[in-house]
């Protein structure tokens, strides 16, 4: 079943830039060559939730000191779209929040991530589809930069296919709500397409404002309660899943436990995804596998390969890709053989 997951089209729709970097690279950029070493030692499986959650965003600090300079931001977005290209994945959007680097603007990180994107198409040899796009992310600890982030998005999609939305995401014990939704509503106002990190803490008050700003799709979804699965339904919002990194960052002790994934009243689509494969140590085939063999158990081979297909063109259908490619998609996915 790996295999045939592995060499199947794929869609990723939540994963973020600076989470993908390979071990690698980390050690070779960052001054401390133990560097990976030292995040799994607090990256430990006795800590709780909201230890785990802190722990991992001092990851994402230790790898902002590697990935310091607009060269390293261009390599490192073609080794991520070399590692998902090689496992087949034909939709790859790839979410990141605004750095200012060397002091450089906020428009030149972005414009470094696009230009890395181009060359990796023309330099491309596979005659197979793969749309890579990005997300420009709202950082929930730097809300202040929230509405430029917003506006460099919104200047940049008129003229360039790779950009194609935004999100919200960032540590979930940080930035006002208030802010957040006056940001959403701004980002709703000028008709871009946007999902949200919402219920990674427990906060039914917040989950349910965050609920109400009615994003296409939700990442994660764990603290989300009856009400909110209620109006997940209401508004048709789909659900981003991320096994590894749920389990890895202590917020479901494993699959079964997890409220979206595994509840019947639930009726959006679900799609399985990285959220950020480098510091998880995991790929697309693995999190597939893992929802195939927790989900989709007890049935047999020749269904659970048509799961696969269905995830992915759900996949197709719910990403912010134009109608014309998404048809094309389709007929591509549907003539491959099972
Ligand atoms: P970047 O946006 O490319 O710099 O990717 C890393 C950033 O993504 C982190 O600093 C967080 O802001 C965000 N991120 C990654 N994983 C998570 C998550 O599970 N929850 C919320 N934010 C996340
Ligand atoms: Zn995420």
């Amino acid at each position: 079943m790996k295999e045939f997951i592995k060499s199947f089209p794929k869609v990723e729709l939540h994963t973020h830039l600076n989470g993908c970097i390979r071990e690698e690279t980390l050690n070779k950029w960052h001054k401390n060559k133990e560097v990976t070493k030292y995040i799994d030692s607090f990256m430990s499986p006795e800590t709780n939730s909201k230890e785990a959650m802190e722990n991992c965003f001092k990851s994402f600090d230790l790898i902002y000191e590697a990935t310091t300079t607009l060269e390293r931001i261009k390599q490192l977005t073609k080794e991520v779209l070399e590692d998902y290209d090689n496992e087949n994945c034909i939709i790859l959007e790839i979410r990141t929040s605004p750095r200012k680097l060397e002091g450089h603007s906020i428009l030149d990180y972005y414009n470094s991530v696009i230009e890395s994107f181009k060359e990796y198409l023309s330099s491309r040899n596979k005659k197979t589809p793969f749309y890579p796009y990005l997300l420009f992310s709202i950082n929930r600890s730097k809300l202040e930069i929230g509405k430029e982030t917003i506006d460099v998005a919104n200047e940049l999609r008129k003229n360039n296919n790779f950009v194609k939305g935004i999100e919200l995401s960032g540590n979930p014990y940080r930035g006002d709500i208030n802010k957040i939704i006056e940001l959403m509503n701004y980002a709703k106002s000028i008709n871009i397409p946007f999902t949200m990190h919402i219920a990674e803490k427990i906060d039914d008050d917040e989950m349910i404002k965050l609920i109400e700003c009615k994003p296409l799709r939700m990442g994660h979804g764990i603290y989300v309660n009856e009400k909110g699965v209620e109006l997940m339904n209401k508004y048709n919002i789909d659900c981003e899943i991320c096994l590894t990194s749920n389990i890895v960052s202590r917020s479901i002790d494993k699959c079964d436990n997890h409220p979206i994934a595994s509840n019947k009243k639930y009726k959006g689509k679900l799609f399985f995804c990285c959220d950020d494969k480098g510091l998880f140590r995991t790929c697309l085939t693995n999190e597939l596998f893992i929802a195939i063999n927790n989900y989709y158990k007890d049935l047999d081979e020749s269904k659970q390969k048509n799961i696969i297909k269905k995830l992915c063109l759900d996949g197709i259908n719910a990403s912010f890709l134009e109608d014309n490619i998404k048809k094309e998609l389709i007929e591509y996915v549907e003539s491959y053989k099972l």
